[in-house]
């Protein structure tokens, strides 16, 4: 029991003893009784008036009082107080994330369940022509007009993040949830990287372009030189050029198709593609190329998406022949696809080589080979993985691998399903 509530009752009950006893003296025990609680209660509807004017506004001056009324009144203002640095603490907070948040030079705005702006920052304002208040509580896709980014909103996959071109801009968009069903929409503008990217993929198309012609040249004349000589010791030297000419043609084809495939120039053929059809045309050519050398096993499940046939058959032709490539003779081969609730998967799987998982990340890079001496080798420049990504990417696609050293890789393609592109079709 807290002191002043103990030395009020201590009061109260003293009162009542001289009630009592000047009671008995005079005879008036009933009236002095009435008068005393009539006394008390004044007191106290006086001192809640007072409290109740105080906490209306409350000051630091706070009103003055005697026993349980004065104890109260310190306990609210202590309360008061803390309440108060809480209330500035809080707000610095605030600020400072509001100050640090409006200074980033991403784009950030924050969403409510039903795509609504509940906050943005400067760069955001920029970026999308946003103003505040103007455009708080809007609809993002009422703002942001376009098929492309309307389909992203709604789908709001976790940090799934798409290219998307905004009043002649490349964006980088991600998507995060937050909170309770809010979402933190982020974009970075990439357009100055987008216009490098531009630059180095013409540098390379024109040179493989321009590189064309001589090589052709020189693969002639190697082959008139062949025709022409008896010498055995000037033939040897002469299947040396032709075997690199042959290389350098085929890497001039490799680059100037993954220059085509990353322009976008021709955009995929929006065709139904059978992939049970797909896969054993795969595995036909995969047989010729073995040449028995591996067990080959194909599986198919009847499944079909929209797509452009040749580049398909290409992306998977490459997983195969990898396969064929890095895996011991007598290995085994599997060629497959399954259907499920994710979409479809096309897969190729090995019991080969493998790689060490710290090259997994960067086998899709341009040349990059996990043992350069071992692939060249085998004939390969390492720009097989970057033409699947990139056909895959058309694709909406993704490139799944998994690897162990000594046990064998798993490369899998992850389409959406037919249905699914349908439905996001509808969605834009
Ligand atoms: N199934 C596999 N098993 C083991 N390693 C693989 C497999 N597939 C690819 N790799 C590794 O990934 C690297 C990149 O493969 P990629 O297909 O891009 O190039 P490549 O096969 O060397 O040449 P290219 O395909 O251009 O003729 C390969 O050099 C190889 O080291
Ligand atoms: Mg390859």
């Amino acid at each position: 029991m807290s002191p002043g509530l103990r030395r009020e009752i201590i009061n109260i009950v003293a009162a009542g003893v001289v009630i009592v006893v000047v009671g008995r003296l005079t005879g008036l025990t009933l009236e002095l009784f009435i008068a005393g609680l009539a006394v008390y209660l004044v007191w106290h509807l006086f001192n809640l008036v007072k409290l109740i004017k105080w906490l209306d506004k409350p000051t630091k001056v706070l009103p003055e009082s005697v026993g349980i009324w004065d104890e109260l009144y310190y306990q609210l203002y202590h309360l008061y107080h803390r309440q108060r640095k809480a209330r500035k603490k809080l707000k610095t907070i605030v600020h400072r994330f509001q100050s640090s948040t409006q200074a980033l030079p991403i784009a950030a705005i924050a969403l409510n369940k039903n795509n609504e702006i509940e906050w943005f920052n400067r760069a955001a304002a920029e970026l999308f022509n946003l103003q505040h208040p103007r455009d708080v509580g809007n609809r993002i896709n009422n703002l942001i007009r376009s098929p492309v980014f309307s389909a992203y909103i709604l789908k709001k996959r976790p940090n799934d993040s798409i290219d998307f071109e905004f009043n002649h801009r490349w964006l980088t968009l991600c998507i995060t949830p937050y909170g309770h069903k809010q979402f933190l929409l982020t974009a970075r503008d990439i357009t100055l990287q987008r216009q490098l990217d531009d630059m180095q993929r013409d540098f390379v198309a024109n040179a493989s372009h321009e590189l064309r012609t001589p090589i052709t040249v020189i693969a002639g004349f190697v082959e008139t030189l062949q025709d022409q000589t008896e010498s055995t010791d000037i033939k040897a030297p002469l299947e040396k050029i032709q075997q690199q000419t042959e290389r350098m043609q085929q890497i001039l084809e490799d680059l100037s198709l993954l220059a085509k495939l990353e322009s976008g120039d021709a955009p995929p053929m929006q065709e139904r593609v059978e992939l049970a059809e797909l896969l054993q045309l795969v595995h036909n050519d995969a047989l010729i190329l073995d040449r028995d050398r591996h067990e080959l096993k194909l599986s198919t499940q009847p499944a079909s998406i929209m797509g452009n046939r040749v580049e398909l058959e290409m992306a998977i032709s490459n997983l195969v022949t990898n396969a064929i490539r890095y895996t011991p003779e007598r290995g085994l081969i599997k060629i497959f696809n399954t259907v499920d609730e994710d979409g479809v998967h096309v897969g190729v799987e090995d019991n080969g080589i493998g790689i060490m998982p710290e090259h997994i990340s960067r086998l899709t890079e341009r040349f990059y080979r996990v043992d350069p001496g071992r692939s060249r080798e085998q004939g390969g420049t390492g720009l097989g993985l970057a033409i699947v990504k990139h056909v895959l990417e058309r694709h909406n696609a993704n490139l799944y691998i998994q690897s162990m050293p000594g046990d064998g890789s798993l490369f899998r393609c992850d389409f959406e399903s037919f249905q699914q592109e349908q439905d996001k079709t509808e969605a834009a």
